[in-house]
C-alpha cells in the first residue's frame, strides 16, 4: 500500500516524478489517496497499455450501484454519464451526442472566435493579467453556457462553487459546494421551463423530458445539465493555462511554433499529453474480479486510472517528460478511452486551437509575469488557479 499523502505538497504541484517512479515499480498499485481515510484505498493504474486496456474494460462500472455505494454527486445532483453504465449510458449519451459531432461542433467556429477576440480586447487593454480569469476561464464557460442556453451568472459565484465541486478543498466544502450546484442547476431547469421556448441544448433536453420522461428523466435531466456545463468548461481552463504555460517555459518551442502556426494542432496534441487537464479518470469499480497488468482485483474494489501518468509512460511516448510540439502525441489518453471517452473533445480542440492561434497571434512578447498562483487539489483535475501573464 502507498499512501500518497506522505508525498505532501509536492504530489499536488507536481505529480509526475511519483507516477514516474510507480511506473518504475509496476503498471498497477495500491494506494491510499492523500488526505483520506482508510475508505479511499484504491487500485492506482499508472501505465499506458494497462490504462487504456481498463478504461475500455466492461467489468470496471462506473455504478457504484451495482456493489452497494451511492454518492454524494448522485444523491443531490441525479445519474450522469460518467457514473451510469451500458444500457442507461447509451440511452443518455444518444441524447447529445449528435451535437458534439467534429461536424457540428465546427459551425460554432465564427462564434468562438467573436468571444475570444472580445475577450483579448479586453485583457490586452491592460498591461498585465491573470490569463485563467481573464481569458482561459470565460471563454469555455461563455461557449458552452451559450451552446446550452444558460443566461448571464454570477462568474466569479460559479466558478467557486463549480471548481470547489471537481477539485475540493475540504469534504465539508465540496458537500457544500453539490448542495449549491444542485439548487443552481434546480433553478435554472425551472426558470427555462418557465421561459419561452429557446432552439439552445438544455431547452431541447426539457421538452424531451416533458414529453417522454422515460428516455430523460427528470433527475436525469439535472445530472445532464451538471456534466455537461462542469465538464464543458472546467478542462477546457486548464487544458488553455497548461498550454500556455508550458509554451512560455520552452521558449525553444514556442518560438518554433509561432514560425510556423501549422504545427498548432499538433501543439495542442502534445499539451494534451503533457499536462493534461483531468489527471485520473473517474472511478471504477470491479464487478468481478480481474487481472489488470499482473494484478489481482478483487470484486468491488475501486480503480482509479492514471491519465497524465499513462501519457508520461515512456513505453509509448520516448522521453516522456520532453514537451516536443513535433512529436507524435496521438494515441494520448487526456480524453479518456472507451465509451466514457470525451464527449466534448472536438469543441476542447476546436477551443483550444481558436483561442491559441489569437492569443499568440495578438501578443507577439507574452511572457509569464510570476509563478503560477497554486495547483489545485484533489487527484482529479490537473491545473493552475492563476497565472500571471504579461506582454
Ligand atoms: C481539454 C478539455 C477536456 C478534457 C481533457 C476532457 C477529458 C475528459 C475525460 C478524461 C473524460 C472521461 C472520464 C472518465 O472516463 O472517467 C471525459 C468525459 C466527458 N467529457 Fe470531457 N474533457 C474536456 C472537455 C470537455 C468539453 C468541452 C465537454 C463539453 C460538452 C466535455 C464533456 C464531457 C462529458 C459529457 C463526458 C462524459 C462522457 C461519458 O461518460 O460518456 N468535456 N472528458
Amino acid at each position: 500500500m502507498i499512501d500518497l499523502g506522505e508525498f505532501g505538497k509536492r504530489f499536488t504541484e507536481d505529480p509526475h516524478p511519483v507516477y514516474a517512479e510507480l511506473r518504475e515499480r509496476g503498471p498497477v498499485h495500491q494506494v491510499r489517496l492523500p488526505g483520506a481515510d482508510a475508505h479511499h484505498e484504491t487500485w492506482l493504474v499508472v501505465g499506458y497499455e494497462e490504462a487504456r486496456a481498463a478504461l475500455a474494460d466492461p467489468r470496471l462500472a462506473k455504478d457504484g450501484q451495482k456493489i452497494g455505494l451511492t454518492f454524494l454527486d448522485e444523491e443531490l445532483i441525479g445519474k450522469y454519464l460518467l457514473v451510469a453504465d451500458p444500457p442507461q449510458h447509451t440511452r443518455l449519451r444518444a441524447l447529445v451526442a449528435r451535437e458534439f459531432t467534429t461536424r457540428r461542433v465546427e459551425t460554432l467556429r465564427p462564434r468562438v472566435k467573436e468571444i475570444t477576440d472580445e475577450l483579448l480586447d479586453a485583457m490586452l487593454s491592460r498591461g498585465r493579467a491573470d490569463l485563467v480569469t481573464s481569458f482561459a476561464h470565460p471563454l469555455p464557460l461563455t461557449v458552452i453556457c451559450e451552446l446550452l442556453g444558460v443566461p448571464e451568472m454570477d462568474r466569479a459565484a460559479f466558478r467557486e462553487m463549480s471548481t470547489e465541486a471537481v477539485a475540493p478543498t475540504s469534504a465539508e466544502s465540496e458537500y457544500d459546494a453539490f448542495v449549491r450546484l444542485a439548487d443552481y442547476l434546480t433553478g435554472l431547469i425551472e426558470d427555462k421551463r418557465c421561459a419561452a421556448p429557446g432552439d439552445d441544448l438544455l431547452s431541447g433536453l426539457i421538452r424531451t423530458t416533458a414529453e417522454d420522461g422515460d428516455r430523460l428523466s427528470p433527475e436525469e435531466l439535472r445530472g445532464m445539465a451538471f456534466v455537461l456545463l462542469i465538464a464543458g468548461h472546467e478542462t477546457t481552463v486548464n487544458l488553455l493555462s497548461s498550454g500556455v504555460r508550458a509554451l512560455l517555459t520552452h521558449p525553444g518551442e514556442l518560438a518554433a511554433l509561432r514560425a510556423d502556426m501549422t504545427l498548432l494542432d499538433g501543439a495542442v496534441e502534445e499539451m494534451l499529453r503533457y499536462e493534461g487537464p483531468v489527471e485520473n479518470a473517474t472511478f471504477r469499480y470491479a464487478v468481478e474480479p480481474l487481472d489488470i497488468g499482473g494484478t489481482p482485483i478483487g470484486a468491488g474494489d475501486p480503480v482509479m486510472i492514471g491519465l497524465t501518468a499513462a501519457d508520461r509512460d515512456g513505453t509509448r511516448f520516448p522521453a516522456p517528460d520532453r514537451f516536443d510540439i513535433r512529436r507524435d502525441a496521438r494515441g494520448h489518453v487526456a480524453f479518456g478511452h472507451g465509451i466514457h471517452y470525451c464527449l466534448g473533445a472536438p469543441l476542447a480542440r476546436l477551443e483550444a486551437r481558436v483561442a491559441l492561434r489569437s492569443l499568440l497571434e495578438r501578443c507577439p512578447d507574452l511572457a509569464l509575469d510570476g509563478p503560477p498562483g497554486g495547483w489545485l487539489p484533489g487527484m482529479l483535475m490537473r491545473g493552475v488557479r492563476s497565472l500571471p501573464v504579461r506582454w
